[in-house]
């Protein structure tokens, strides 16, 4: 009795598989490492002195796939595996498409050939686009994506849905993250991006450290507080645990479900410099640049819905995320290249 975690050496894969762990269950990570080092699994390990089955390998190889499935019993799937890259999905999209899409329909073919039946997929808040309002429940409309990646998560809902209409046998919980940021208490695992960091948090720890000189601030000219853009941030823990109780939610043969994981508070983007500070004590300088093309101004969950049928809730506060993000940065300034 396992469960396949793809994408699980990533950021929140990794996270979610020592939950997973902790609660007794059994995990098999598969991942290409196009984004990820099994370092991170190692580090996985040592946290809970617990084994990862790991397949080094991508969710487009039928062979693997077919492989992990002989070998392994594999009861229920959490579908991290894709390209997140906002700007990248930009240039290009084909690679993002493939990738997220194509890749999903093997392993969504290879898990009906074994009668693996249950998914929960990594869907994100950028569905709903520019929100018709806010908080947002699970019942606000879908909106237009901006970019490629963003479509992927749109599609990939919408395949998920169909499939599971079309065959009640499959269970499928289609999560949607707000803004992970923080990372496990031991400093040990964390968010690893290649390259000059796209999210706020990891650009900010990296100023922090030394590795950046300034944060620029894409825009102070929102309709929010100050001006700068308004998102709902949550720490990485609280995330991988409401995978944890989506799992639980799969076992009771739930059919289609969707949920929200947000704190449900919104932060701006000075909001988090101030916090981070405050959490820290690390002056992080920063200039106010023109807005980024694509974002919005305010972005916040409902996270009612999570609350009620999952008896999920955050709990972790912004301070707490800010000194975890920090906490890894600070010991691992390279990230697992350290
Ligand atoms: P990540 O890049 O750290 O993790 C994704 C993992 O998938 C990486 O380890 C990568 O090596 C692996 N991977 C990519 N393509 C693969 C393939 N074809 N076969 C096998 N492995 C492959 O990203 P993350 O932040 O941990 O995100 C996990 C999931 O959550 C992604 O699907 C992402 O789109 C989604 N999500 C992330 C955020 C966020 O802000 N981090 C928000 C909403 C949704
Ligand atoms: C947060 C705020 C920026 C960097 C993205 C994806 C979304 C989801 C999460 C996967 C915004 C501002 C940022 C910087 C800044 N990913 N900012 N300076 O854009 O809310 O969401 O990641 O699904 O799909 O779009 O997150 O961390 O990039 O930005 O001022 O250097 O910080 O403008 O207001 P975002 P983010």
């Amino acid at each position: 009795m396992a469960i396949l975690v793809t994408g699980g050496a990533g950021f929140i894969g990794s996270h979610t598989c020592v939950e997973l762990l902790n609660t007794g269950y059994e995990v098999v990570v598969l991942d290409n490492l196009s984004n990820a080092s099994e370092e991170s699994l190692q580090r996985v390990e040592e946290i809970t002195g617990k084994k990862v089955i790991f397949y080094k390998g991508d969710i487009r190889d039928r062979e693997i796939l077919n492989k992990l499935f002989t070998n392994e019993k594999i009861t229920s799937c959490i579908h991290f595996a894709g390209l997140k890259a906002v700007g990248e999905s930009v240039e290009k999209p084909w690679e993002y498409y493939e990738n997220n899409i194509s890749g999903t329909l093997v392993l969504l073919e290879q898990m009906k050939k074994f009668n693996v039946k249950n998914i929960i997929f990594s869907s994100s808040a950028t569905v709903y686009g520019n929100p018709q309002f806010v908080p947002i429940t699970e019942e606000c409309p879908k909106g237009t994506c901006t970019n490629p990646y963003g479509w992927t998560k749109s599609m990939l809902e919408q395949i998920l849905t169909d499939i599971q209409y079309a065959d009640p046998e499959w269970n499928v919980i289609l999560l949607r993250y707000f803004n992970p940021i923080g990372a496990h208490k031991s400093g040990r695992i964390g968010e690893n991006p290649n390259g000059i960091p796209n999210n706020l948090m990891p650009y900010i720890t990296q100023v922090a450290v030394g590795k950046l000189k300034e944060l620029g601030v894409f825009g102070n000219d929102y309709d929010t507080p100050d001006g700068t853009g308004v998102r709902d941030y949550i720490h990485v823990v609280d995330l991988a645990n409401g995978h944890v109780k989506a799992i639980k939610k799969l076992e009771e043969n739930c059919g289609l479900q969707i949920y929200n994981l947000g704190t449900g508070c919104g932060y701006s983007v000075l909001d988090i410099v101030h916090n981070f500070e405050k959490a820290t004590g690390v002056k992080i300088p920063y200039r106010i640049k023109p807005r980024r093309a694509g974002d919005i101004a305010t972005c916040y969950a409902d996270a009612a819905k999570a609350k009620k049928e999952l008896g999920w809730e955050a709990e972790y506060g912004i301070l707490e995320m800010c000194e975890d993000s920090w906490r890894w940065q600070k010991n691992n300034p390279n990230g697992y290249a350290d």
